[in-house]
C-alpha cells in the first residue's frame, strides 16, 4: 500500500490535495476544437473531452463523480469557480500549480496545439498507473472507488484515451509531414515532446513542493484562468 493510504486519514487529505485538479478534470481540452468542420485529431481530442464531462450524463461526469468521494468522508467543498474555493485553507498552494498549468494552457488551444497535444497524452498514460493502486485503497478504507475505478477504464492505452491520444499525435504528424515535409514534421515532434515533460515536470513540482513554497499567485491564477476566454 502506498505511504499516501497508510490510514484512512492519509487517504483524505491526499483526496482533498486533488480537488483542484480532479474538480477541473478535461479542463485543458475546453477550446481545443473551433466551431464548424474538425480534424481526425480535433475529433479525438473533443472524444476525450466529452467523457470527461460524462457525454451528457451528469451522473458520469468525472468531476461530479469526485464529488461523491469528497462527500463521502463527510465534506462539502464549496463551488470550485468560487473565491471561496480558492481560499480554503485545507488545500495547500502547491496543489494549485498543476490544474493552473491545465487551465492556462487551455486558455490557447490553438497557439499551443501540439504541446496540448504532448500534455494530454502524458495526463492519459499516467492515469491508469496511478487510479488502479487508488482504487484499491478507496475500497480498503471503505470509501467510494468510482472515481478512480472508471479512471482505470476509460484512460487505457489500448481501447481508451491513452489510445486516443497517441492516434491523435499519429493523425497530426501525418498531417504535417503530409502539408509541410518532414522537417515541419520533427519540429511539431518536439513540440509535442515539450509539452509530454512540461507536463511531467509540472506533476513533479506538484509532489515535492512543501506549503509556502509556491507564490500564492497560484489560487489567484486559478480562479481567474477559470473565467478567462481567450482565442
Ligand atoms: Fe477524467
Ligand atoms: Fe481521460
Amino acid at each position: 500500500m502506498h505511504r499516501w493510504a497508510d490510514t484512512k486519514e492519509h487517504l483524505s487529505q491526499w483526496l482533498i490535495q486533488r480537488a483542484p485538479f480532479n474538480l477541473t478534470d478535461g479542463v485543458w481540452l475546453r477550446n481545443i476544437t473551433p466551431t464548424g468542420p474538425i480534424t481526425d485529431t480535433e475529433g479525438l481530442l473533443f472524444a476525450i473531452y466529452a467523457d470527461e464531462l460524462g457525454n451528457g450524463d451528469y451522473k458520469q461526469n468525472h468531476c461530479n463523480v469526485f464529488v461523491d468521494i469528497i462527500r463521502s468522508l463527510g465534506i462539502e467543498l464549496p463551488p470550485v469557480r468560487s473565491r471561496a474555493f480558492v481560499d480554503l485553507k485545507c488545500i495547500l498552494e502547491s496543489s494549485f500549480t498543476k490544474p493552473v498549468y491545465t487551465l492556462a494552457s487551455s486558455l490557447w488551444s490553438q497557439t499551443f496545439f501540439p504541446e496540448i497535444l504532448g500534455q494530454t497524452l502524458w495526463l492519459e498514460w499516467n492515469s491508469p498507473p496511478e487510479h488502479a493502486p487508488a482504487a484499491k485503497a478507496l475500497e480498503k478504507w471503505g470509501l467510494n472507488p468510482t472515481f478512480s475505478i472508471l479512471h482505470t477504464a476509460i484512460d487505457n492505452v489500448v481501447n481508451g484515451h491513452g489510445r486516443y491520444a497517441l492516434n491523435a499525435i499519429h493523425n497530426y504528424l501525418s498531417e504535417i509531414d503530409a502539408r509541410e515535409g518532414h522537417k515541419a514534421m520533427q519540429e511539431h515532434w518536439l513540440r509535442i515532446w515539450t509539452g509530454y515533460t512540461a507536463c511531467k515536470l509540472n506533476v513533479i513540482e506538484f509532489r515535492i513542493t512543501v506549503p509556502g513554497c509556491v507564490s500564492p499567485a497560484c489560487r489567484c491564477a486559478f480562479l481567474l484562468t477559470m473565467y478567462m476566454s481567450v482565442w
